[in-house]
């Protein structure tokens, strides 16, 4: 079966690594466990898995186990039985039943309670489980995934996690390591979540300055993938320049590249005077001689229109020309508003 890790950037030997293993363990049953910080794309690479099973066709059913309360995490997990508590008027399904012939991906499985870890286990090993408050054993057909940014073998040396779950979860273990220890994957990366927000913000592709690739690559990224993410989409709105240069990235990447970040820019200067337009205005500006001097009159004219607070006698009075000849040139700029 072919891989399908569409959507994971990178090309560096490390994740080269992760791929090898997940094509092997993909269209296997086994149960696989997915170590790595947080937002390595651990979540990523679990749909992926699922994509590339037999079970691909079937429910992939996530649940986070860090995210819901113990008592509610069981029903969850395997459903509940009308009547087994105070609240449960109906029989409901768990997230094993509905997952019934697909993939169950527990996320954060490290935050998960010893003593739900024991019937996650028997679901492993006996393929069945009850629901809470019920009698009748059910069978599982599921495939079981599970992921955590702990480092289960020390939770087990202190006594936080099952040590026989552990092992029976870590049939096929798979670490995806660091942004940091990707290498040129930082920059890919980039450009791809630049591509992304620029697009969907409707603007043209920001580019990445010299220096600042330099800066990215270097930096640690204790937030990984993620923190990458929400940076360029940052960028991609407040980013005013055609390309990212140093100045725009925060003191943090500087201070990790072990450089003082400068001072802002002070306040734009106060205009030393007039200075006749040159040519290289023209340039600078990418307009002809007549786009020029028409952005120059509207610009007069709105600042006229501006200190005399609308009224056009005035307005007209400072411009020194007649209000009939201001009505006028606001009328041809659609600037006429009454
Ligand atoms: N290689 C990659 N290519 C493209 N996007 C990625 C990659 N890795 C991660 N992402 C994106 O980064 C974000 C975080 O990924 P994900 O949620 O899979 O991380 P995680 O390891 O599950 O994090 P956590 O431990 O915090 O739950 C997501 O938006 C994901 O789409
Ligand atoms: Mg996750």
């Amino acid at each position: 079966m072919e891989l399908n890790v569409e959507g994971i950037i990178g090309t560096s030997p490390v994740l080269k690594e992760v791929f090898r293993i997940l094509a092997k363990v993909a269209p296997t049953d086994s149960t696989v466990l997915v170590t790595g910080e947080s937002g390595t794309g651990k979540e990523l690479l679990v749909r992926a898995l699922h994509r590339s099973s037999q079970r691909r066709d079937q429910p992939f059913v996530p649940i986070n186990c860090g995210a819901i309360p113990r008592e509610l995490l069981e029903s969850e997990l395997f459903g509940h039985e009308k009547g087994a508590f105070t609240h449960a008027v109906r029989t409901r399904p768990g997230r094993f039943e509905l997952a019934q012939g697909g993939t169950v991906f527990l996320d954060e499985i490290g935050e998960m309670d010893l003593s739900l870890q024991v019937k996650i286990l028997r679901v492993l090993q006996e393929k069945e489980f009850e629901k809470v408050g019920g009698t009748k054993t059910q069978k599982a057909d599921v495939r079981v995934v599970a992921a955590t940014n702990r480092d289960l073998e020390r939770e087990v040396a202190e006594g936080r996690f099952r040590e026989d779950l552990f092992y029976r979860l870590n049939v096929i273990p798979l670490h995806l390591p660091p942004l940091r220890e990707r290498g040129e994957d930082v920059l890919l990366l980039a450009e791809f979540f630049l591509r992304r927000f620029c697009g969907g913000k409707g603007r043209s592709c920001l580019g990445l300055s010299p220096e600042a690739r330099e800066m990215l690559r270097t930096y640690q990224w204790p937030g990984n993938v993620r923190e990458l993410e929400n940076f360029m989409e940052r960028m991609a709105i407040l980013c005013e320049g055609e390309s990212i240069t140093p100045e725009d990235l925060p003191e943090k990447i500087w201070r990790d590249a072990g450089r003082e970040r400068p001072p802002p820019p002070p306040a734009p200067a106060t205009p030393q005077g007039f200075v006749w337009p040159v040519l290289q205005d023209l340039r600078d500006k990418g307009l002809g001689l007549k786009e020029f001097l028409d952005t120059v009159e509207e610009r007069l004219l709105l600042e006229a229109l501006n200190e005399s607070g609308g009224v056009k006698n005035q307005a007209a009075e400072l411009l020194g020309i007649k209000r009939t000849t201001l009505i006028e040139k606001l009328k041809k700029r659609k600037l006429d508003n009454n």
